[in-house]
């Protein structure tokens, strides 16, 4: 199976970079297109085939991956449109907040539509630690379980439907900068408690770990593991009513729903 990807960026090269670390496509099945050559070095460098041309990129692809800005997507297929095979090559959407059905308008070649997946993962895929959602567009069970597979190996996935798309997107995408911002804010408590910066930021990422690891394993509410640690009259009690005195359930909750709007 070969994949190729359009967009260098951010997200196009997170994937790439996670693809290349998988076990699912040797780096030669591996294309990555991109018009500046600056971004594609580190990936040629790795056995992986790069080019500035994107109808080059895709020739022979089973899947392409478009992960170019959102206000280029049309753009870019409308230069790839009648170079792709809709009877075998699958396409992938990674552009945030395009609908299926205007994908589906750009895409259309005489009625004649393509196997659209709409997946959205967050930059964790480069250490193949991705939480990632797929909506299925026209796919049959064998494309979705394909597409599937590829995204397992890159951390898990979600099987789901476009009206979730925009809530996955802002509790796991946008997310996993909330959770950067929690590791900074818990660092600075950190250096202001004694510690240097980077022994506290090692703390902080330890201690997330271990508590994302307990809840994994045991599948306990996070309540539940709230209460084993919080004696009566204790510190870690007077610590997290504190927390939420200056409102961090609060300012989670809102922040996550200021992302969605
Ligand atoms: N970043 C995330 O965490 C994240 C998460 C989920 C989804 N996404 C989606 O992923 C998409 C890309 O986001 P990003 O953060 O990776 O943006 P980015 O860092 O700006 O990357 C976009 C890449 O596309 C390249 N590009 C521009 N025009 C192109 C063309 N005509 N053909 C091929 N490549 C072209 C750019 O190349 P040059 O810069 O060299 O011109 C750049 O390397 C967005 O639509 C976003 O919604 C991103």
């Amino acid at each position: 199976m070969k994949i190729a990807i359009i967009g260098a960026g951010a997200m196009g090269g997170s994937f790439a970079e996670g693809l290349l670390k998988g076990s699912i496509f040797n780096p030669s099945d591996i294309t990555i297109a991109n018009p500046h050559k600056d971004k594609l070095q580190r990936f040629s460098n790795l056995g992986a085939n790069t080019t500035t041309n994107n109808i080059e990129a895709i020739k022979d692809a089973d899947i392409i991956a478009i992960v170019v800005k959102p206000w280029l997507v049309e753009q870019v297929i409308n230069e790839i449109k009648d170079s792709i095979d809709y009877n075998h090559q699958i396409i992938i959407n990674m552009a945030a907040a395009i609908k299926a059905d205007t994908l589906f308008s750009w895409l259309d070649k005489n009625g004649q539509k393509p196997v659209l997946f709409q997946v959205i993962p967050n930059i964790a895929i480069a250490q193949k630690a991705s939480m990632t959602f797929i909506v299925p567009c026209g796919a049959s069970h064998k494309q979705t379980s394909i597409v599937k597979e590829v995204f397992d190996d890159l951390g898990k996935s979600l099987i789901t439907d476009e009206t979730h798309l925009g809530a996955g997107t802002t509790l796991a995408s946008c997310g996993i900068a909330y959770a950067m911002r929690y590791v900074r804010a818990a660092s600075e408590g950190g250096v202001e408690l004694g510690f240097k910066a980077d022994i506290a930021k090692e703390i902080v990422l330890q201690t997330l770990k271990g508590a994302v690891e307990l809840l994994q394993t045991t599948g306990m509410h996070p309540e539940t593991a709230i209460d084993q640690v919080t004696t009566p009259g204790g510190l870690t009690i007077k610590g997290l009513n504190t927390m939420e005195k200056n409102g961090f359930s609060n300012a989670v909750i809102e922040g996550l729903k200021a992302g969605l709007k």
